[in-house]
């Protein structure tokens, strides 16, 4: 039975549902993992990643589709970017094979607390993995944890699909051969002050130019940056310290194969964005989020779309996007996984 829910008002926060999935690394070897009740972890004062923040994570979701089936989108690309990151790390790579079979475990334990087509809410899945043996030197742990939860969520964004304001960031997120291309927990941790700077000034988020030079654009503490140059164009920020967001390589690809359109991957100077008709936030939480106008120390650009609706071009990608992830539209060979 589903759970009694009004999910149409759920914003992005965090709900504690049925089960979780744990599975503990220790004397070089990966138990065999469970699902438990137990959302409580008790570690020692001197764990690693207390001190050391050797810790990273994931996010991804699971959709009820219009024919009722739960799916999730691309889970492949997660683990493989949670290997990535592990290895960034110092950390033992949680196996692919076993992180996908995980996803569908905990979801299935969770089927209650899916939100229901139409709603406009999804369930959430967010895998971590941390340091937990006593380290005082500064090493890696001998000993990890991985674990994956699932909330049901709305919006990341107030507002939903309405534009939001975003600032120039005065702050950098992350040094040019350092861990911006995976999902560290630190990433976060810089991006913090930033974030609660910008919304006590009014802005949803932050942009973050590269640090070299402070000239190009990189993308904003929780999602990659996609402009639109005209109908027919996309221009998507290319650096080494961005997220490779999943989100934004499926929407190049909607963009090429489904609607037709030219992308061009590149760097992006934060001088030529009045070149783009519109822009938009993309990742897991974000979806397709528009970006109204943006703030480069209090010269404020507005996209030619204004404050009141998403773009046309990225209404096309979000409706071909969401459309692919709910049933609607035939997706691509391998990316809904269906959760029997
Ligand atoms: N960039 C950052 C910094 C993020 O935290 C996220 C969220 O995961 C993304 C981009 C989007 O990535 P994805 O589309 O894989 O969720
Ligand atoms: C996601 O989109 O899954 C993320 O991890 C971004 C985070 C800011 C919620």
């Amino acid at each position: 039975m589903k759970k009694e829910i009004e999910w149409g008002k759920l914003g992005f926060g965090y709900i504690k549902t049925d089960k979780r999935y744990v599975s503990n690394y220790s004397n070089g070897a990966w138990d065999n993992g469970t699902l438990t009740d137990d959302d409580k972890i008790t570690m020692s004062e001197d764990a690693c990643v207390l001190h050391y923040s050797q810790s990273c994570f994931e996010g991804l979701k699971a959709y009820t589709t219009e024919d009722g089936k739960i799916v999730c989108f691309r889970p492949d690309l997660n683990a493989a970017r949670m290997h990535d990151t592990a290895l960034r790390l110092e950390m033992p790579p949680f196996p692919k094979d076993r992180f996908v079979d995980a996803v569908k475990q905990v979801v299935k334990a969770n089927e209650d607390w899916v939100p229901p087509y139409g709603t406009g809410a999804t369930l959430y899945i967010r895998p971590l993995m941390f340091g937990i043996n006593e380290v005082i030197g500064v090493k890696p742990a001998d000993d990890y944890q991985f674990r994956i939860f699932t909330t049901p969520v709305g919006p990341y964004f107030k507002g939903g699909a309405k534009p939001i304001k975003v600032k120039v960031s005065d702050f950098d997120r992350a040094a040019p051969h350092g861990t911006g291309n995976v999902k560290a927990g630190l990433n976060y941790a810089m991006s913090l002050h930033a974030i609660v700077t910008a919304h006590k000034e009014g802005f949803a988020e932050n942009i973050y130019l590269d640090p070299a030079t402070r000239t190009k654009i990189e993308e904003t503490g929780g999602a990659n940056i996609i402009f639109v140059e005209n109908d027919k164009k996309l221009v998507i920020p290319k650096s080494d310290s961005i997220l490779p967001s999943i989100t934004r390589r499926s929407i190049v690809y909607v963009a090429q194969n489904y609607l037709g359109m030219e992308v061009e991957e590149r760097e992006v100077l934060l001088a030529e964005i009045d070149n783009f008709k519109e822009c938009g936030l993309c990742g897991t939480a974000a979806v397709i989020s528009p970006v109204g106008s943006v703030n480069d120390h209090g010269k404020e650009f507005t996209f030619s779309n204004g404050m009141e609706k998403m773009g046309p071009v990225l209404t096309k990608l979000y409706e071909t996007l969401t459309g692919i992830q709910m049933g609607r539209i035939e997706a691509p060979e391998g990316w809904i996984v269906e959760i029997k």
